[in-house]
């Protein structure tokens, strides 16, 4: 099925599995919201769709941050999952599986997986002498230092010698750049895919991964002295939740699919090495790789290691858990950085949910109780296409001369208020499709602005009862129901707050997209109770 420039018929989204040697911090959450609303979009297009996360537990940051706290590994990872399992529910994250890289499955995933690159002749045994980043877990050049320091942890780098297995990376070199030719799409935005195809055209070298000088690991199974490198292992999460070597027909139905939603940091791991591995275990690299920016606060990257952290429990209750998922999709474009700070973030809140999208369910619903006896007039259909190409034109301080020339009559106004509607409608649509969250809001809180003005331009609270007042309320509602719909994957619990509040039993995320954004289909002649307002405004501190 091809809907708005997406095919899908299963959608299988992962996001990063998180390193468990400190407590999840908004960067994280910024992450997880991402994949979330695009699970919850998927959801409601029909499709067939698995969302998982989890947390990353082996590797030696996560081993010294136990002894560092004097517990055991396994009592410090059970510990810092749960913490990661609670951030997310608090913040509504709809994941279908939480996975953990200690469980036996995981094991015997990763066992398997590397085996059978083994059998296909990618995996051979060298020294491997170079400088270690712990905070990364990963190796350093020299050009990649300050001061023999990491540039992103500002930590010493150690040097290490090691007997290591290693992945033949630069054997796949030809085949991932045919891959990146034949696939535009493979990672986005185009940005970072033209990064990646420089990493590969810049040269690759063979990957160590495994490594003796810890145990704590997944045990190499043709090596007793050797262990996984926690990344190795890590990536092969994505095929443990889904049962690689063991559900060959989950495997069939889900993998062809599968996005992994991830930070710009871990670029080189997700779309070089590991699209590589799965060429070389025979099964096809990743369907698409969606990587976002940074949330940086004063300008640096929010951190566990730099403790510059937000958890974000602490903003949810500041702001409630919906206006800390729009705020997270809406202020930074996909790719970009975006900086943090408390101060935009009420400044967004009050411009777009209190006193754009709360105060138009509210004044809605107020006019209709006063107006209309308390019950809802239906939408009136759409007839004719008019000038109007902005509503805003319509009630806006400063109009230009030649919009401040054209007088528009309510009838003409209506009409131009359902038109745009579904123009904005299909925009929205468009980004969710093509999987750009900050644009989707943008257009539809583009919408509830513009629903504003026509308000504020025909001015039914003015208006003695009548037809006029009854299709200005009526598109005004069914404006509401199409936005709450496509606010939904985005803020589920403000979205069925809309929907409850014009009447309308359960939630717009149990209707089927793009069917139930046709103009048109709010029922009207229901009975509207009073609303609780859904954004009160914040003052500034
Ligand atoms: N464990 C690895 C991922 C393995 S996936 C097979 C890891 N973990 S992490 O906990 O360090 O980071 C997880 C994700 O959080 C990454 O996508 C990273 O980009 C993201 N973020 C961490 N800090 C962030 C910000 N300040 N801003 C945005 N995202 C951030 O890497």
């Amino acid at each position: 099925m091809v809907l708005y420039g997406t095919t899908v018929e299963s959608f299988y989204i992962t996001t990063p599995i998180y390193y468990v040697n400190d407590a999840p911090h908004i960067g994280h959450a910024y992450t997880m919201v991402i994949a979330d609303s695009l699970a919850r979009v998927h959801r409601m297009m029909g499709d067939d769709v698995y969302f998982i996360t989890g947390t990353d537990e082996h590797g030696k940051k996560v081993a010294e941050a136990a002894s560092s706290h004097g517990v055991s590994t396994l009592q410090w990872t059970d510990q810092m999952s749960v913490r990661f399992r609670n951030a997310w529910a608090e913040l509504n994250i709809s994941n279908n599986e939480f996975i953990r890289t200690t469980e036996p499955r995981h094991y015997s995933t990763v066992q398997n997986f590397f085996s059978t690159i083994k059998e296909n002749g990618y995996i051979f045994k060298g020294t491997f002498k170079g400088l270690y980043c712990v905070g990364c877990e990963s190796y350093k050049k020299e050009n990649e230092l300050d001061n023999g320091k990491c540039r992103e942890h500002g930590r010493i780098v150690e040097e290490m010698e090691e007997e290591n297995y290693f992945f033949d990376l630069p054997a796949l070199e030809s085949r991932l750049l045919e891959w990146y030719e034949n696939n535009p799409e493979a990672v986005v935005p185009v940005t970072k895919r033209n990064e990646a195809v420089g990493f590969i055209k810049g040269g690759l070298e063979p990957v160590s991964i495994t490594r003796t000088s810890l145990t704590w690991g997944v045990p190499v199974p043709w090596d007793s002295d050797h262990v996984f490198y926690v990344w190795s292992d890590a990536l092969v999460n994505y095929l443990t939740a889904i049962g690689y070597g063991s559900d060959a027909s989950r495997m069939d139905r889900l993998w062809p699919s599968v996005h992994h939603v991830i930070g710009k940091d871990i670029l080189r791991f997700h779309c070089v090495w590991w699209p590589a591995m799965c060429m070389a275990a025979g099964i096809d690299p990743p369907h698409q790789i969606l990587v976002h920016g940074w949330l940086l606060v004063s300008g640096e990257k929010m951190s566990k290691s730099k403790l510059n952290q937000i958890a974000p429990g602490d903003l949810t209750n500041d702001f409630g858990v919906d206006a800390v998922r729009y705020h997270l999709l809406r202020e930074v474009p996909l790719g970009a950085d975006g900086d943090f700070s408390y101060e935009g973030m009420t400044e967004r809140y009050n411009a777009d949910l209190a006193n754009n999208l709360g105060n138009l369910l509210s004044r809605v619903v107020t006019v209709v109780n006063s107006k209309c006896d308390s019950i809802s007039p239906p939408p009136p259909a759409i007839s004719k296409e008019l000038p109007i190409d902005n509503l805003e034109a319509t009630h806006t301080p400063s109009l230009t001369s030649e919009q401040a020339d054209m007088t528009y009559t309510p009838e003409q106004i209506v009409q131009q208020l359902a038109i745009r509607t579904t123009q904005a409608t299909t925009e929205a649509m468009n980004a969710w499709g093509q999987h750009l969250p900050h644009n989707a809001l943008r257009e539809t809180l583009q919408l509830v602005r513009e629903v504003n003005s026509a308000l504020e331009a025909t001015e039914p609270w003015r208006k003695e009862p009548g037809s006029e007042v009854n299709e200005i309320l009526g598109s005004a509602l069914e404006a509401l129901r199409i936005i709450s719909l496509l606010v939904a994957p985005a803020m589920p619990e403000t979205a069925t707050a809309i929907w409850n509040g014009i009447g309308l039993s359960g939630s717009p995320e149990t209707e089927r997209l793009p069917d139930a954004l046709e103009w048109g289909m709010y029922p009207g002649g229901i009975h509207l109770s009073k609303v609780a307002p859904l954004f009160p405004r914040i003052k500034k501190s």
